[in-house]
């Protein structure tokens, strides 16, 4: 049985539809939801205000989901799983998605917390959240962008240097003290195991845990200049360091925070303003700075590069072996593809997570 909605609320899931696909687009033709200067303030600028559409419900409301018998009472005595992402519009669509695989998979859902880290307060997306998971435990930071303005530059993929990538550098000092554990989660992700057993790892006494990929040529990571450099490569003697991707990390927050470990991460982006040492966006100057000196996790927990490379986003398929989180990184999002009519295999193992209520209209149909 499905209800017939009404024009108004059709044309208005239409125009959000089109802000999803095209989070960039500065044209006016079928946008007629964006005002004119909204539009003109995006391009002078350099950054486009999210359309979003009032009092649409874009998203389904997600069921409740309850602690198993061996959890403990989530006000009480239960120990908090500690769960960062960022929040922003354009990928609003898989955040959700990510958050409810993370509670379906949950053995103690109720004992996990959210702390979200947006730029800007955007009334409809706290909006969204609360009326998509109404018994979600979260909380929302401001990330101050200014913090990382000057010290970004251009990489490969525009997406990649947006400020709030780089909110992970600064996780730690942003959310409460009281929290000395954190699991940093990309938002291109859906979890398929229990977060519980990533939360539990034993981090012995490292600041970070994450899958370590050390047949991949760290060499690769770094420009020729980095290398060439007489001084820089030192920063590796006495490492063996490896490649690891920061999308899915288990930080030591109160490790980071006493090992200053937010300044030496910027230190390093202040030299890749100098001198171009790496081509990527975020990722490098954790690599420099913990690469070869993390908690190694098995690989499961992020089977990453399902969206593809950072060029063209081109399909692939799964790396063998057990799978805990599958995670869209580079270019192809799952959602943008799914729309598109044109998706990738690995596309219909996050679609079941999907809360926009328009994607399921065209499963249905
Ligand atoms: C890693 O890549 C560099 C530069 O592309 C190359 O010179 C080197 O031989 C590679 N190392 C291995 C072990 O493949
Ligand atoms: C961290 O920074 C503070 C202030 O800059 C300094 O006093 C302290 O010694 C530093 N700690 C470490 C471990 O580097």
């Amino acid at each position: 049985m499905r209800r017939l909605c009404s024009l108004p609320f059709l044309l208005g899931l239409l125009s959000l539809f089109l802000t999803l696909l095209h989070p960039f687009a500065t044209t006016t033709t079928s946008t007629s939801a964006i005002p004119l200067t909204t539009i003109a303030t995006g391009i002078r600028l350099g950054i486009v205000r999210k359309p979003f559409v009032p009092d649409a419900t874009v998203f389904r409301e997600a069921p409740a989901f309850r602690n198993g018998e061996t959890c403990g009472r989530p006000s009480g005595d239960a120990e908090h799983i500690h769960i960062a992402m960022t929040l922003d519009a354009n990928y609003l669509r898989g955040t959700m998605a990510a958050v409810l695989s993370i509670l379906q998979h949950s053995t103690c859902p109720e004992n996990v917390v959210f702390h979200f880290l947006w730029v800007r307060h955007e009334t409809e997306v706290y909006s969204n959240i609360k009326s998509t998971f109404p018994y979600l435990n979260f909380k929302v930071y401001r990330f101050d962008s200014s913090r990382v303005r000057g010290l970004i530059s251009k990489s490969v993929r525009q997406a990649l240097d947006q400020p709030l990538n780089y909110a992970r550098v600064y996780l730690a000092e942003i959310i409460p003290a009281e929290v000395k554990r954190v699991i940093y989660l990309d938002s291109d992700l859906v979890m398929v195991d229990d977060v519980g057993k990533l939360w539990g790892v034993d981090l012995e006494d490292k600041v970070l845990a994450a899958p370590e990929y050390c047949h991949a040529n760290f060499t690769n990571y770094f420009t020729e200049a980095f290398w060439a450099d007489p001084e820089l490569p030192k920063i590796f003697q006495g490492r063996d360091p490896c490649y690891f991707n920061t999308g899915v990390m288990v930080v030591d927050a109160d490790r980071w925070r006493r090992g200053n470990y937010t300044q030496k991460v910027e230190e390093w982006m202040a030299v890749q303003k100098q001198k171009r040492i790496y081509r990527l966006g975020s990722l490098p100057p954790f690599l420099l700075v913990l690469a070869g000196n993390i908690k190694a996790v098995d690989h499961r927990w992020n089977q990453h590069g399902l969206g593809g490379d950072n060029i063209e986003g081109k399909c692939r398929s799964l790396h063998p072996g057990p799978i805990s989180l599958l995670h869209w990184s580079g270019k192809g999002k799952p959602w943008l593809r799914l729309d598109s009519r044109k998706p990738c295999n690995v596309d219909h193992l996050w679609a079941p997570y999907d809360l926009y209520r328009s994607s399921k209209h065209s499963f249905e149909e």
